[in-house]
């Protein structure tokens, strides 16, 4: 008997010996099959323009350092190296706190030298005049008045959840007695998704006097170069509903998560390397290929520019309905627009893992490492294909939250002709404008 466990001991301890020795084996192989696909993927020069026409479109808030330092000149360089009679560049400011508006005046000028067409909006209105106005038809929220967060109207901030939640009931009988004790608020999205489209509003004009753009390239406020560009529009040999760069603020976290979602609808497992949830999105990271995805916005995005100009519906960036957000849920406009799009299901929505842009450039840099060197270490694959690994195994064995398919299905439930084409997007969250800014409620 003794003897036996011993030798059960024994079997068990060389077993675990064995997988640990086998997984280690593992994941060197791995290691290594990804640094070789980055490595080869990383040699592939990027490719020349097409003779591919351009519109270019940007909107901007108090972003007036990194527009000096580095967007402005990188704008102007891609305009001219694109050239001047295939591209177009429509940008939007409005009511920044810091000279953003100098910053664009001097990109119009070098603009205007090069030759190259545009239509530069800075506008005076405020996020300030967007919340004094009197409620809109539509992108308003109704929120209980009681609160002290109007007093607080200077500061970032956060109604809690709980109270929320017990505040709703009350504020109901109380909203029956006092029609205006609700606050009214516009909401962040569909403000946003307003200008967006404005600043698309120029392609329209141009199709009135017959010309036709192919690529719709929408940048933030990042730090990128020409080649980055040209890398971008060649995803896939141009063959995409869009194609999406990964964006990094602090390295080697990536930033935007708000609109990435994986080929099946997930967000993120993780902000670091390999990110994704989904096994195709996953095989197609570590190959170093173009990433399946369901959305993506990530600092800088081109789309096929043909749905923009569908004659009955064209493509166009909204919010979710009011009715839904007051449900607290959110949606960005940059997902929803992927899941609206027509193209995205026979085309396909791709994140391209060799296009790195950055907030500042310090992120940039540390991304993009001179001299061809790998971004990411032998560490960095290892424990990030372990963690990602972790991350699925926790989460298979966790029951997953159910709150925001809850809330959608109840405000489907209430109208026949409730839905919405992004429930991918949506999340547990209520965004609303402040007048120096935004804030979650
Ligand atoms: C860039 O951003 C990071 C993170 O916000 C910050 O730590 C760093 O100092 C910034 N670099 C520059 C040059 O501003």
């Amino acid at each position: 008997m003794l003897v036996r466990t011993r030798r059960g001991r024994l079997a068990l301890s060389r077993a675990a010996k064995t997988i640990a020795i086998l997984s280690v084996l593992w994941t060197i192989y791995d290691v290594l099959r990804v640094r070789h696909h980055l490595a080869r993927s990383s040699a592939v020069e990027p490719p020349q323009f097409r003779n591919e026409k351009i519109f270019i479109a940007s909107i901007h808030w108090t972003d007036e350092a990194v527009l000096r330092s580095h967007w402005a000149p990188a704008v102007a360089q891609l305009a001219r190296d694109i050239g001047p009679a295939n591209v177009f560049v429509s940008i939007h400011e409005s009511g920044s706190f810091d000279d953003t508006k100098s910053v664009l005046q001097i990109l119009d000028a070098d603009l205007e030298l090069s030759g190259v067409r545009r239509r530069i909006v800075l506008d005076d209105a405020t996020h300030k005049d967007e919340v004094e106005k009197s409620r809109a038809e539509s992108g308003w929220l109704r929120m209980p008045g009681e609160k002290s967060y109007r007093e607080n109207w200077t500061e970032w901030f956060t109604l809690e959840k709980g109270t929320w939640v017990l505040l709703l009931p009350i504020a109901f009988v109380f909203v029956m007695l006092h029609a205006d004790w609700w606050l009214q608020v516009p909401r962040r999205i569909p403000y946003l998704a307003g200008i967006r489209n404005q600043a698309m509003q120029p392609l329209y004009e141009l199709q009135q006097s017959g010309e036709v753009f192919d690529k719709v390239l929408w940048l933030n406020d990042v730090v990128f170069t020409t080649d980055d560009v040209r890398k971008l529009l060649g995803t896939r040999g141009g063959d995409y509903a869009a194609a999406c760069a990964l964006d990094f603020k602090k390295p080697p976290l990536t930033y935007d998560t708000f609109a990435l979602r994986d080929s099946e609808g997930s967000p993120a497992l993780m902000e670091t390397w390999p990110f994704f949830r989904s096994s195709e999105s996953r095989r197609a990271v570590k190959h170093g290929q173009p990433v399946p995805v369901a959305s993506c916005w990530n600092g800088m995005v081109v789309f096929d520019a043909a749905p923009f100009y569908h004659s009955e519906r064209p493509l166009a960036f909204r919010g979710i309905a009011d009715d839904l957000a007051e449900a607290h849920l959110e949606g960005s406009e940059c997902c929803l627009v992927h899941a609206d799009n027509a193209l995205s299901s026979s085309k396909g929505v791709w994140v391209n893992p060799h296009v790195r842009v950055g907030y500042n450039g310090t992120a940039y840099e540390a991304v993009n490492p001179a001299n061809g060197a790998s971004w990411l270490s032998s560490l960095d694959i290892a424990t990030g294909l372990w963690r990602n690994r972790m991350g699925r195994w926790l989460r298979a064995l966790h029951m997953t939250d159910t709150t925001v398919q809850q809330r959608l299905q109840t405000w489907q439930s209430q109208a026949l002709d409730r839905r919405e084409l992004g429930a991918f997007c949506l999340i547990d969250e209520m965004q609303i404008m402040l007048w120096n800014g935004w804030g979650h409620a």
